[in-house]
Protein backbone atom coordinates (compact mmCIF):
# COMPACT_ATOMS: atom_id res chain seq x y z
CA UNK A 1 0.00 0.00 0.00
CA UNK A 2 1.47 3.72 -0.71
CA UNK A 3 -0.34 6.27 -0.19
CA UNK A 4 -0.69 10.06 -0.77
CA UNK A 5 -2.41 11.93 2.46
CA UNK A 6 -3.97 15.33 0.97
CA UNK A 7 -5.28 12.61 -1.23
CA UNK A 8 -6.92 10.70 1.39
CA UNK A 9 -6.56 7.69 -1.05
CA UNK A 10 -5.51 4.99 2.13
CA UNK A 11 -8.54 3.34 1.28
CA UNK A 12 -8.97 2.37 5.19
CA UNK A 13 -12.32 3.57 7.02
CA UNK A 14 -9.49 5.80 9.24
CA UNK A 15 -6.52 7.93 8.55
CA UNK A 16 -3.27 5.60 9.49
CA UNK A 17 -1.17 8.51 10.17
CA UNK A 18 -1.20 8.40 13.75
CA UNK A 19 -0.89 5.15 14.05
CA UNK A 20 2.16 5.02 12.41
CA UNK A 21 3.54 7.35 14.31
CA UNK A 22 3.01 5.53 17.65
CA UNK A 23 3.47 5.78 20.51
CA UNK A 24 3.96 9.59 20.99
CA UNK A 25 4.69 11.22 25.04
CA UNK A 26 2.19 13.14 26.41
CA UNK A 27 2.86 16.31 27.44
CA UNK A 28 -0.15 17.60 29.47
CA UNK A 29 0.54 20.81 29.22
CA UNK A 30 -0.02 23.71 32.15
CA UNK A 31 0.07 27.53 31.15
CA UNK A 32 -1.37 30.86 32.30
CA UNK A 33 -2.61 33.79 30.29
CA UNK A 34 -1.25 37.07 31.40
CA UNK A 35 -3.71 37.66 33.68
CA UNK A 36 -2.97 34.61 35.82
CA UNK A 37 -6.36 32.48 34.30
CA UNK A 38 -4.63 28.69 34.41
CA UNK A 39 -4.88 26.45 31.65
CA UNK A 40 -3.96 22.91 31.16
CA UNK A 41 -4.52 20.43 28.35
CA UNK A 42 -2.73 17.06 26.52
CA UNK A 43 -0.79 17.38 23.68
CA UNK A 44 0.67 14.12 22.08
CA UNK A 45 2.42 15.93 19.25
CA UNK A 46 4.84 16.66 21.78
CA UNK A 47 8.48 15.40 22.71
CA UNK A 48 12.04 15.87 23.82
CA UNK A 49 13.99 17.33 21.09
CA UNK A 50 17.62 18.09 22.89
CA UNK A 51 19.05 16.56 26.23
CA UNK A 52 21.25 19.43 27.57
CA UNK A 53 19.79 21.78 27.89
CA UNK A 54 16.54 19.67 27.71
CA UNK A 55 14.31 21.44 25.04
CA UNK A 56 10.81 19.76 24.47
CA UNK A 57 8.47 20.90 22.07
CA UNK A 58 4.49 20.38 21.41
CA UNK A 59 2.14 21.39 18.50
CA UNK A 60 -1.04 22.81 18.53
CA UNK A 61 -3.25 22.48 15.07
CA UNK A 62 -4.95 25.62 15.14
CA UNK A 63 -3.87 28.63 17.95
CA UNK A 64 -5.41 26.91 20.62
CA UNK A 65 -5.35 28.39 23.88
CA UNK A 66 -2.43 27.00 25.50
CA UNK A 67 -0.58 28.35 22.70
CA UNK A 68 -2.05 31.49 23.35
CA UNK A 69 -0.98 32.05 26.87
CA UNK A 70 2.56 30.76 26.22
CA UNK A 71 2.81 33.35 23.35
CA UNK A 72 1.73 35.81 26.22
CA UNK A 73 3.93 34.40 28.89
CA UNK A 74 6.55 32.65 26.94
CA UNK A 75 6.55 29.93 30.27
CA UNK A 76 4.52 26.55 30.74
CA UNK A 77 4.69 23.09 32.26
CA UNK A 78 4.87 19.66 30.76
CA UNK A 79 3.34 17.23 33.30
CA UNK A 80 3.70 13.35 32.85
CA UNK A 81 0.35 11.21 31.92
CA UNK A 82 -0.29 8.42 34.04
CA UNK A 83 -2.66 5.83 33.83
CA UNK A 84 -4.07 6.67 37.14
CA UNK A 85 -4.90 10.27 35.75
CA UNK A 86 -5.61 8.83 32.36
CA UNK A 87 -9.66 10.17 33.15
CA UNK A 88 -8.51 13.15 34.70
CA UNK A 89 -5.89 13.95 31.30
CA UNK A 90 -8.57 13.61 29.21
CA UNK A 91 -11.43 15.58 30.82
CA UNK A 92 -8.66 18.39 30.08
CA UNK A 93 -8.65 18.21 26.28
CA UNK A 94 -12.47 19.41 26.71
CA UNK A 95 -12.67 22.48 24.93
CA UNK A 96 -13.82 25.07 26.85
CA UNK A 97 -13.29 28.59 26.87
CA UNK A 98 -10.49 30.79 27.63
CA UNK A 99 -10.17 31.01 31.01
CA UNK A 100 -11.92 28.40 32.41
CA UNK A 101 -9.75 25.95 35.02
CA UNK A 102 -8.91 23.09 33.81
CA UNK A 103 -7.61 21.83 37.15
CA UNK A 104 -11.08 22.20 38.49
CA UNK A 105 -12.69 20.82 35.39
CA UNK A 106 -10.76 17.81 36.01
CA UNK A 107 -10.66 17.58 39.84
CA UNK A 108 -6.68 18.02 39.82
CA UNK A 109 -4.66 20.19 42.51
CA UNK A 110 -2.52 22.61 41.17
CA UNK A 111 0.98 23.55 42.61
CA UNK A 112 3.13 25.96 41.97
CA UNK A 113 6.28 25.69 40.66
CA UNK A 114 9.10 26.73 41.74
CA UNK A 115 11.02 28.71 38.29
CA UNK A 116 7.78 29.21 36.30
CA UNK A 117 4.31 30.83 36.52
CA UNK A 118 1.91 28.13 35.57
CA UNK A 119 1.27 25.66 38.38
CA UNK A 120 2.31 22.23 37.72
CA UNK A 121 -0.49 18.80 38.85
CA UNK A 122 0.41 17.72 41.88
CA UNK A 123 -0.83 14.61 41.17
CA UNK A 124 1.55 14.17 38.33
CA UNK A 125 4.78 11.56 39.01
CA UNK A 126 6.68 14.13 37.17
CA UNK A 127 6.61 17.74 35.48
CA UNK A 128 8.88 20.08 33.90
CA UNK A 129 8.81 23.52 34.37
CA UNK A 130 9.93 24.84 30.80
CA UNK A 131 10.44 28.90 29.52
CA UNK A 132 9.49 29.14 25.76
CA UNK A 133 12.05 29.61 23.25
CA UNK A 134 10.13 29.34 19.83
CA UNK A 135 6.66 29.71 18.85
CA UNK A 136 7.03 28.80 15.10
CA UNK A 137 3.79 28.86 12.38
CA UNK A 138 4.84 26.14 10.61
CA UNK A 139 4.25 25.85 6.56
CA UNK A 140 3.84 23.17 4.09
CA UNK A 141 5.43 21.54 1.50
CA UNK A 142 4.14 23.89 -0.97
CA UNK A 143 6.09 26.64 1.61
CA UNK A 144 2.19 27.84 2.40
CA UNK A 145 1.47 28.88 6.35
CA UNK A 146 -0.42 26.07 7.79
CA UNK A 147 -2.65 26.51 10.71
CA UNK A 148 -0.04 24.21 13.26
CA UNK A 149 2.21 25.94 15.63
CA UNK A 150 5.42 24.74 17.35
CA UNK A 151 5.85 25.54 20.94
CA UNK A 152 9.19 25.26 21.95
CA UNK A 153 10.59 25.33 25.45
CA UNK A 154 13.81 24.75 27.61
CA UNK A 155 13.43 22.85 30.48
CA UNK A 156 14.72 24.96 33.77
CA UNK A 157 13.37 22.56 36.42
CA UNK A 158 12.32 19.42 36.85
CA UNK A 159 10.28 17.54 39.46
CA UNK A 160 10.53 13.73 39.87
CA UNK A 161 8.48 12.14 43.06
CA UNK A 162 11.54 10.11 44.32
CA UNK A 163 9.47 6.98 45.41
CA UNK A 164 9.61 6.04 41.64
CA UNK A 165 13.08 6.21 42.01
CA UNK A 166 14.61 2.06 42.06
CA UNK A 167 18.83 1.41 41.88
CA UNK A 168 19.28 5.22 40.91
CA UNK A 169 16.80 5.17 37.99
CA UNK A 170 13.18 6.59 37.38
CA UNK A 171 11.14 3.18 36.76
CA UNK A 172 8.69 4.22 34.36
CA UNK A 173 6.83 0.70 34.81
CA UNK A 174 5.94 1.81 37.82
CA UNK A 175 4.92 5.22 36.93
CA UNK A 176 2.55 3.78 34.47
CA UNK A 177 3.65 5.98 31.89
CA UNK A 178 0.63 6.46 28.79
CA UNK A 179 1.34 7.69 25.32
CA UNK A 180 -1.13 8.26 22.54
CA UNK A 181 -1.25 6.23 19.34
CA UNK A 182 -3.56 5.93 16.40
CA UNK A 183 -7.45 5.92 16.51
CA UNK A 184 -8.42 6.06 19.97
CA UNK A 185 -6.01 3.87 21.31
CA UNK A 186 -3.25 4.36 23.97
CA UNK A 187 -0.57 2.70 25.58
CA UNK A 188 0.49 2.06 29.47
CA UNK A 189 4.52 1.65 29.53
CA UNK A 190 4.77 -2.07 31.76
CA UNK A 191 7.29 -3.62 28.99
CA UNK A 192 11.23 -3.06 28.89
CA UNK A 193 14.10 -4.55 27.28
CA UNK A 194 17.60 -3.57 26.95
CA UNK A 195 20.33 -2.81 24.61
CA UNK A 196 23.63 -0.99 24.49
CA UNK A 197 24.83 0.78 21.38
CA UNK A 198 27.60 -0.68 19.71
CA UNK A 199 30.21 2.46 20.63
CA UNK A 200 28.64 2.91 24.34
CA UNK A 201 30.31 1.46 27.13
CA UNK A 202 27.91 -0.99 29.34
CA UNK A 203 26.46 0.78 32.24
C1 LIG B 1 -4.24 12.41 24.46
C2 LIG B 1 -4.55 13.67 23.68
C3 LIG B 1 -3.57 14.22 22.87
C4 LIG B 1 -3.82 15.41 22.16
N1 LIG B 1 -2.83 15.91 21.37
C5 LIG B 1 -3.05 17.07 20.69
C6 LIG B 1 -1.99 17.63 19.90
O1 LIG B 1 -0.88 17.11 19.81
N2 LIG B 1 -2.26 18.79 19.25
C7 LIG B 1 -3.47 19.42 19.33
O2 LIG B 1 -3.65 20.47 18.72
N3 LIG B 1 -4.47 18.90 20.09
C8 LIG B 1 -4.29 17.76 20.78
N4 LIG B 1 -5.29 17.24 21.56
C9 LIG B 1 -6.54 17.99 21.71
C10 LIG B 1 -6.39 19.11 22.74
O3 LIG B 1 -6.05 18.58 24.03
C11 LIG B 1 -7.73 19.88 22.86
O4 LIG B 1 -8.00 20.52 21.63
C12 LIG B 1 -7.74 20.88 23.98
O5 LIG B 1 -9.04 21.41 24.13
C13 LIG B 1 -6.77 22.02 23.75
O6 LIG B 1 -6.81 22.81 24.90
P1 LIG B 1 -6.37 24.33 24.95
O7 LIG B 1 -7.18 25.08 23.88
O8 LIG B 1 -6.77 24.70 26.35
O9 LIG B 1 -4.90 24.39 24.70
C14 LIG B 1 -5.10 16.04 22.26
C15 LIG B 1 -6.09 15.46 23.07
C16 LIG B 1 -5.83 14.28 23.76
C17 LIG B 1 -6.91 13.67 24.63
Amino acid sequence: MFYEPTKRNHGLPHDPFKAIVAPRPIGWISSVDKSGNVNLAPYSFFNGVATFPPMVMFSSEGFKDSVANISETMEFVCNLATWDLREAMNRTSQSVARGVNDFELAALTPVASKLVKPPRVAESPCALECKATDIVRMKGADGGPRDNYVVFGEVVGIHFDEQYVRNGMLDVTAMKTIARLGYRDYSVVTELFQMTRPDEKKR
